[in-house]
């Protein structure tokens, strides 16, 4: 399973990079324009960092406006996954630019049927946003497991990327249906490091080695 950082943040990103464990990043407008920076120099800067699938998402939402913004965004560098949004616009761009070798990441996906049109338009992932389903009582992690079978049931090559992931539960539970990626704020990569028994059992071997007079 791969893990993906949510984040325009360069910081966090140098020290999740820094453990080996980090294969890619996905960006939203709302992360970006969190960190007060040109988009397209923010871009390289992390692209420099992490050598992996970078989500870079449109913000326009008609068709050729959409068109013209995913070609430049492809542009900007070899690593750069476009990002469309899964409405009738996103889902023909991503129809238009998958055959000509552009990696999609359709974004804001909240139900298997939008899954199978990300999938049928060629996009390389499609991004269910469990934590956003959770947020109106739905079991976010239930779109995972159908969009795991429709896609085996048809050979779909695209990529379930689990989106707004809240905690490390999201991570396990993805994992479990079979999810190819999850993205997370630095805060839940962090987390899936920790455990109070590991902290325990390091404090106990330290102390004991002390102990040791040879
Ligand atoms: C994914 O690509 C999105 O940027 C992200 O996971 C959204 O998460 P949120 O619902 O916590 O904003």
């Amino acid at each position: 399973m791969k893990f993906f950082l949510d984040t325009g943040n360069v910081e966090e990103l140098r020290a999740a990079a820094a453990t080996g464990v980090l294969d890619g990043v996905t960006t939203n407008p709302s992360l970006v324009a969190r960190e007060g920076r040109n988009f397209k120099e923010l871009l390289l800067e992390i692209c420099a960092i992490v050598d992996g699938p970078i989500s870079a998402e449109v913000t326009t939402m008609e068709q050729e406006g959409m068109y013209k913004q995913a070609m430049e965004l492809r542009e900007i560098h070899s690593n750069i996954v476009v990002k469309l949004p899964l409405t009738k616009e996103g889902i023909t761009v991503c129809s238009r630019i998958a055959p000509q070798g552009v990696r999609v990441n359709v974004t804001l996906c909240f139900s298997a049927t939008q899954a199978l049109l990300a999938a049928k338009a060629g996009a390389a992932y499609v991004s269910p946003f469990v934590g956003r389903l959770d947020d109106i009582s739905h079991v976010g992690m239930d779109l995972i497991r159908q969009m795991r079978q429709i896609f085996d049931n048809y050979g779909y090559a695209t990529q379930i990327l689990t989106a707004s992931v809240r905690h490390p539960v999201h991570v396990v539970e993805a994992a479990l249906a079979g999810s190819d990626v999850a993205t997370m704020p630095a805060k839940v990569f962090e987390a899936l490091f920790k455990h109070p028994l590991t902290d325990i059992g390091n404090e106990k071997f330290l102390a004991d080695w002390k102990k040791l007079k040879a």
